[in-house]
């Protein structure tokens, strides 16, 4: 923790720096408590910077200074001044070799951030401002230098591993061993990794399209050893995919990857040795579900494109954090949209954004794609700048076209490869290599909030123009009242009677991209013979709002027709919106609840097709979550949404028993588990049809569940098991099986995580004092982010019902986690509060019990500047 107040950095201070690093020179002889850590750069005046000598300013935390040489000579302690944030010495010379001597206690390192202890294994965090956890440096990612890293270590701890190519190891007198690594790419110090353990890996290697060998090496604990098999084929999978569609070719002779348990996000994309969150990279058929395969390819592929946007092209400063994270999502989604059921990815992806994101764009902690300031720079790391600016670079390949995109991603990398850039240098390269014009474009960039299309239309028979009216505003957030127009690709097509897209034009074009550039503005489409039906943004061409005036038969007939599968899906979403809507009001109105038949004659129809994917049929069968309704409203009723979507779900499965019975026995099979999409969908489907099934809460499901949790051989249907028998009301049925599952899989880190999760977001189990009792739990953990996720997270985020209970228990117990969390690890403790930082959205006594939480969280005393950024931020 900082003890000054934290301060607001702003883009516009932005200055090059005053010093750069030519070469870093590191050791580290590893020790529990007190880690040596002695680094030598060679420094030199930059150029760009002006005039003068100025103080060499380092950035330094928690760090003990033994020493400081310049050129070999000791630097007296009077000659510097120890800051609280760093180092300030004086210099009186262009070039030098500056040394210095520090120590870390690794051991008490709880943020994990810098170098720290998991499960008796050294690894480091340095994004974004870690490394200054380490040793005193210009910790910013315009600095980029040349690292040189010798380990030191007891023989316990076999494995020692950095950046780069192994150039030495050997044994020192007094019995330790040490390796050294080198790492021939000039880098920002966020990209600097150490590992050292008592580890196992599998090893394979890949030859690059131009005839180079990669070795490639995964490392866990022994215990996991069996569960690295995926992880490597997807990164093999990714390598190749980054040549065919990118032409982009990995640059060092190995590439390695590290499972740790302590881990605050995914993954980290460190040079040639990315490490990850053990959640994120291990699996086997036994004990990892289906959509856990599908998040490490995808999270594999991710790391793995850093190489390149992020890590041969990285950041000039963090308010362009999205220039790396952006990019790298929008390359991991098409990914794994080629790999797997591209209409199911983005069905995913957009239901995140639109819960999450929107949410987030509409909150307190609302910031554009690229922020103009923060406190503190972990807070960042958002489904704005991750997601939305996903999507932004999204519509630049919409606009430009596969071709075009390519051309601009190549002037991307040729022309700044080696460079620390910004989100405008991107844009420039992509106006640059296609002659277009993206000014207003830039918007999206600068403008936060998620912009509302409202759209009208008018049809002419006698001369069969039709006219398509687009009016587009956006809310205000914090610091922007006022927004501009933004440039909005609105992809369309027109339906006719029979279903079929009409010819927009004469060359029969059936599907166009708008270019919405005005507050309001109107399309005109001749020669239509009949009234068309729109279907409007068409694969979510835009993060954007849609409002036209669907009747329930203009969606029906969307979701049997539409030639977007996206729009297909999206059009049932809306209808079920509709019919959730006039629940909740009959709710409110104390009136008898009653489901629209034509919702479910809708959902019954996708059920019996046999022409769609199974993967797109469990999505288009499943309503709106609660958090969705949630973000969808002005005020959030949190009652009249449970009781809606309770109800609802409760009279689909009533109605549609049979369908949903026959459509489970038809898919399920006992072949041999296999992490293929094909296969994968089939599973999907299956177990949506056993959720709904046990929702009747009857004996023939309950049976259903009982048999498939008995005799299932892979995860995913033990898991959709359990998760059924724990919602079915036979609370005797779900006790044994949480407890056989438990003796079953305790040994297994993330089953066990899985085993939490599913029962803290469920309405039924995941009450506070059942959430209470699981924090007590021996395989519990307040220092593992995992757990921490798995059972708070799990009930604040994922168990609306739960969560919302109206005497406000759960927000209460959110902010008293949060307080104490905050003393062990700021990011964590900062993302855990987020749930009850929307206080606003909710009227009445609801939101007033949550702002009271929140207001105890600011009054507990001394917060992180993590935390204190975002519950100050909240208050207002
Ligand atoms: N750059 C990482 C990614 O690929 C993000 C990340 C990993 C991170 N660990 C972190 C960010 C710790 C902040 C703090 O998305
Ligand atoms: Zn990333």
């Amino acid at each position: 923790m900082k003890d000054a107040q934290p301060s607001t950095v702003y883009l516009k201070d932005y200055r090059v720096p005053d010093y750069l690093v030519d070469s870093t020179h590191l050791h580290f002889e590893l020790q529990p408590k007190a880690t040596l850590v002695k680094s030598q750069l060679k420094i030199r005046r930059n150029p760009d910077a002006g005039e003068g000598l100025p103080p060499l300013l380092l950035d330094g935390v928690e760090l003990e200074l033994l020493s400081v040489s310049i050129d070999g000579q000791l630097v007296p302690a009077s000659r510097y001044r120890e800051l609280p944030e760093g180092l300030s010495i004086p210099v009186d010379k262009p070039a030098f070799v500056l040394e210095i001597h520090n120590r870390i206690n690794p051991e008490d390192n709880t943020s994990l951030e810098g170098l720290y202890l998991s499960n008796g294994m050294y690894c480091t965090q340095c994004e974004a401002e870690g490394f200054r956890k380490i040793t005193y440096y210009p910790d910013r990612p315009d600095v980029m230098s040349k690292f040189t890293t010798t380990i030191v270590a007891p023989r316990q701890y076999p494995v020692l591993l950095s950046n780069g190519n192994e150039i030495e190891r050997g044994a020192t007198e007094d019995g330790r061993q040490f390796v050294t690594w080198e790492d021939p790419f000039a880098k920002p110090a966020y990209l600097f990794a150490l590992v050292g353990g008592d580890l196992q890996h599998v090893e394979d290697s890949y030859t690059t399209s131009s005839g180079r060998k990669v070795k490639l090496q995964i490392f866990t604990e022994a215990k996991n050893i069996g569960k690295c098999d995926h992880a490597m084929r997807s990164l093999k999978k990714a390598m190749r995919w980054d040549e065919a569609v990118y032409g982009r070719e990995y640059d060092l002779d190995i590439f390695m990857v590290v499972a740790v348990d302590h881990f605050n996000m995914g993954a980290m994309e460190n040079k040639g040795l990315n490490i990850f969150n053990s959640a994120c990279v291990l699996a086997s058929p036994e004990t990892a579900t289906d959509s856990s395969f599908q998040r490490i390819e995808s999270i594999v592929g991710h790391e793995y494109f850093h190489n390149w946007s992020g890590n041969r092209v990285t950041c000039r400063d963090w308010f362009q954090l999205s220039l790396k994270e952006g990019f790298t999502v929008f390359r991991d989604a098409e990914f794994s949209a080629d790999m797997n059921s591209r209409a199911v990815k983005r069905i995913e992806d957009v239901s995140m954004l639109r819960t999450a994101q929107f949410a987030e764009d509409a909150g307190p902690m609302s910031h554009p794609v690229r922020p103009d300031s923060y406190m503190e720079i972990s807070n960042f790391y958002t489904l704005t700048v991750y997601e939305k600016g996903a999507e932004v670079v999204r519509m630049i390949h919409t606009l430009l076209g596969t071709e075009g995109f390519r051309k601009g991603s190549d002037l991307y990398f040729e022309r700044h490869d080696g460079q620390a850039v910004t989100c405008e240098d991107f844009v420039v390269a992509m106006e640059d290599a296609n002659g277009v014009d993206l000014t207003q474009f830039r918007r999206w960039y600068s403008q936060a909030g998620t912009p509302v299309l409202e759209v009208t239309d008018a049809y002419d028979e006698v001369n069969g123009n039709y006219a398509l009216t687009v009016k587009q505003s956006c809310p205000p957030t914090p610091g922007q009242e006022e927004k501009l127009p933004f440039h909005i690709p609105l992809a369309i097509g027109l339906l006719g009677a029979d279903g079929g897209d009409l010819p927009l034009d004469t060359s029969g074009t059936r599907q166009v991209v708008l270019q919405v550039t005005e507050a309001e503005q109107t399309f005109n489409f001749s020669g239509l013979l009949e009234k068309p039906l729109p279907s409007l943004l068409r694969g979510f061409s835009a993060p954007v709002k849609v409002r036209y005036g669907y009747s329930t038969e203009q969606l029906l007939f969307l979701m049997r027709n539409d030639a977007d599968e996206f729009n297909r899906w999206d059009a049932g979403q809306r209808l079920a919106f509709m019919a959730l809507e006039q629940l909740q009001q009959a709710y409110r109105r104390e009136e008898t609840l009653k489901l629209q038949p034509q919702l479910v004659e809708a959902y019954r129809s996708v059920l019996q097709n046999r022409d769609l994917d199974p993967a797109l049929v469990a999505k288009m069968l499943a309503l709106p979550s609660e958090q969705t309704l949630a973000e969808e409203a002005e005020k959030i009723d949190a009652e009249a949404i449970i009781a809606a979507r309770r109800f609802a779900r409760a009279a689909l499965a009533e109605a549609l028993k049979g369908d949903l019975l026959a459509c489970y026995q038809r898919l399920h099979t006992d072949k041999p588990y296999s992490p293929e999409a094909a296969d994968i969908a089939e599973r999907s489907l299956k177990n949506a049809c056993l959720a709904y099934l046990c929702v009747t809460e009857e004996d023939d499901a309950l049976a259903l569940a009982q048999v498939q949790f008995d005799s299932a051989a892979n995860m995913t249907d033990s898991a959709a098991a359990l998760s059924a028998l724990v919602n079915h009301g036979d609370t005797a049925s779900a006790d044994a099986a949480l407890e056989s599952f438990y003796q079953r899989w305790q040994q297994d880190t993330q089953v066990v995580e899985l085993w939490f999760g599913l029962q803290s977001s469920s309405a039924k189990r995941g009450t506070l004092e059942n959430v209470r009792a699981l924090m007590q739990h021996p395989a519990f953990e307040l220092k593992n982010p995992n757990k921490v996720r798995a059972v708070i997270g799990g009930f604040a985020n994922r168990n609306f019902t739960q969560f919302h209970r109206v005497d406000g228990s759960g927000f209460k117990f959110v902010a008293e986690q949060t307080i104490a969390l905050d003393k062990l690890n700021p990011q964590i403790a900062a993302r855990l509060v987020l749930p009850i930082t929307r206080w606003k959205k909710y009227g009445g006594d609801l939101g007033e019990k949550m702002k009271t939480a929140l207001q105890s969280v600011m009054d507990s005393g001394k917060l992180s500047a993590d935390l204190y950024e975002v519950v100050s931020k909240s208050l207002v």
